[in-house]
């Protein structure tokens, strides 16, 4: 199905942006897996996707908040693939805290990442998909950045922000064939969810679960595909934010 494609994942060494890389990769796709420290585990998810699945992928350290360095990744990536078919802005943190007591830097480097980070990439990718015609961008959001969230401002923000992204950038790119859609996950079980085993909201989890890290990387799939859907927010979320 993404077959000759090219993916770019982003905070794909671990958690939902590696069970997307997996999902792609399974999928046909070649991968650019970009990570921010864990070599070793990056390593890990291009060698299984190349032994597995026959296709090519290729680990690029990049801290994503930085403009300069997500330049020089993708002129690296467009170098090695030769261009770019699909971008999906996963990498994200989270630096919880009351608004009323925030420091500055928890503010600034959340929205640096999870905001800033998924700008850097559409802006240096979106040279290829112009000149391809062709292009789907996935940002990962948050069922938050719909609803707001007690003790995360910050990361509500960067999601909201990020929705407001997405379909700015849909507007501007659909002419030219280029989609670019949210995915808005609910409570998926990955280490940046650990602590939350015993939310009491996940009490009101309509469907009575956790989500997957497959759950997400299946409506990216969709989304890498969907050819009529652009400015999009797919909520799965197992129904907390309806
Ligand atoms: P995770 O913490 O397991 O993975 C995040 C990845 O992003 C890590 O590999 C990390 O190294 C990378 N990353 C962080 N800062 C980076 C930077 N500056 N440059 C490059 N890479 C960087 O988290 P998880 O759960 O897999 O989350 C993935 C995305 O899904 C995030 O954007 C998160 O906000 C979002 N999300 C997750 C939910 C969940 O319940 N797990 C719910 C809603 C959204």
């Amino acid at each position: 199905m993404l077959k000759g494609k090219t993916a770019v994942v982003t905070g794909a060494s671990r958690g939902i942006g590696e069970a997307i890389a997996r999902k792609f990769a399974s999928l046909g796709a070649n991968i650019a897996v970009i990570y921010a420290g864990n070599n070793a585990a990056a390593e890990k998810v291009c060698k299984d996707c190349q032994e597995s699945y026959g296709v090519k992928a290729v680990s690029y350290q990049c801290d994503v908040s930085d403009f300069d360095i997500v330049k020089q990744t993708v002129a690296s990536i467009k170098a090695d693939f030769g261009t770019v078919h699909i971008l999906v802005n996963n990498a994200g943190i989270t630096r919880d805290g009351l608004c009323a007591m925030m420091k500055e830097d928890d503010f600034s480097s959340v929205v640096d990442t999870n905001l800033k980070g998924a700008f850097n990439f559409i802006r240096h990718c979106s040279g290829m998909f112009l000149k391809n015609r062709e292009g789907s961008i996935i940002n990962i959001a948050s069922v938050v950045g719909l609803t707001g969230n007690a003790g995360q401002s910050n990361y509500a923000a960067s999601k909201a922000g990020l929705i407001g992204l997405t379909k700015s950038v849909a507007k501007e790119l659909a002419s030219r064939g280029i989609r670019c859609n949210a995915i808005a996950p609910g409570f998926i079980k990955t280490d940046m969810t650990e602590a939350q085993a015993d939310n009491p909201l996940l009490a009101a989890v309509p469907l009575g679960r956790m989500g997957e890290v497959s759950d997400i990387a299946e409506a990216a799939a969709y989304l890498a595909t969907a050819n009529y859907v652009t400015g999009e927010v797919l909520r799965v979320d197992g129904g907390i934010a309806m």
